[in-house]
């Protein structure tokens, strides 16, 4: 199993991807923080990323337009709070500063720090942030004790954590936070097969897989073959769920997708989304 420090180093990878969006032909969203996160380092794990299997970053960049439109959304629908679980250098509480929706944050220390460091010298302010371990800490009173209302309607956005954490710790977590909080919806990617058994229907998506996790310097131990998991063994219903390569005509990137080889889309259709609401 990777080491929660080493599984931080992928935050700045992720900057460095989406540090790059202003120079596609097409942009899929505005983070104008995220350079701030990115160095010669993350910008070369993200070369090897698309070196591994090319449409990698692009489903990264996938990644973060769906998740901000889980924000939109569900502010539109009266959210007034967002947790940003294992958030990394997410700066979607400032690039939506003005929905007067409050942010949280939740990250390891080292991970919290960096940035608080980072925004203050660009005269940024740090959101209210819990630094745990999501796993060993009780989360909802840590947000609640930074102000976080446990009762009021609740964005979670847990984006590109779940492949990293042990298999064990995700039914123990999410009954956690369904116990403590009575209303809110949790939206996560993940990869939907039986990767503690590395069940795989054919070879060449385990090759690209464990090509991605090489160049990531991280394992994938973790993936859900069948969501029903989450309804019998959590309280917990699907509320949406798609991959994310089936996003690509509704982003405005239907020709770069349809133009993938097959066996590339075949691979694709394992990386997923899906949004948990509490029952
Ligand atoms: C791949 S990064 C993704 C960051 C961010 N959500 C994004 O998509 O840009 C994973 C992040 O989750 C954090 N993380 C993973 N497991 C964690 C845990 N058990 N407790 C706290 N943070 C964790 C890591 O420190 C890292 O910052």
């Amino acid at each position: 199993m990777t080491d929660i420090n080493e599984i931080g180093a992928t935050a700045f990878v992720i900057a460095a991807i989406r540090a790059g969006e202003p120079e596609k032909p097409q942009p899929l969203f505005n983070d104008p923080y995220a350079q701030w996160f990115s160095n010669d380092r993350a910008r070369a794990v993200a070369r090897q990323l698309d070196e591994a299997f090319p449409p990698s970053t692009s489903m990264v960049r996938f990644r973060t337009r769906y998740f901000n439109r889980f924000v939109e959304r569900g502010i539109a629908a009266g959210a007034r709070q967002v947790v940003l679980l294992g958030g990394g250098f997410d700066m979607r509480a400032h690039v939506f500063a003005d929905t007067g929706a409050r942010f949280f944050e939740v990250d390891q220390k080292a991970v919290v720090e960096f940035k608080r460091v980072t925004l203050a010298r660009n005269g940024m302010e740090q959101p209210s942030s819990l630094s745990a371990n999501y796993l060993d800490a009780d989360v909802p009173n840590g947000l609640a004790d930074l102000g976080l209302d446990l009762t009021a309607p609740t964005l979670m956005v847990w984006e590109g954590n779940t492949m990293y954490l042990p298999p064990e710790s995700i039914m123990p977590f999410l009954n956690r936070l369904a116990g403590a909080m009575t209303s809110f919806r949790i939206a996560f990617d993940y990869f939907a097969a039986d990767l503690q058994r590395r069940e795989f229907e054919n070879e060449e998506d385990r090759r690209r897989l464990e090509d991605v996790e090489r160049a990531m310097g991280a394992e994938f131990p973790t993936g859900f073959a069948d969501l029903k998991v989450f309804e019998e063994q959590a309280p917990y219903r699907v509320a949406e769920e798609g991959s994310f390569d089936n996003l690509a005509e509704e982003f405005g990137l239907g020709p770069m997708v349809a133009s993938y080889p097959e066996d590339w889309r075949e691979t694709l259709k394992l990386y997923r989304y899906c949004v948990l609401e509490r029952r």
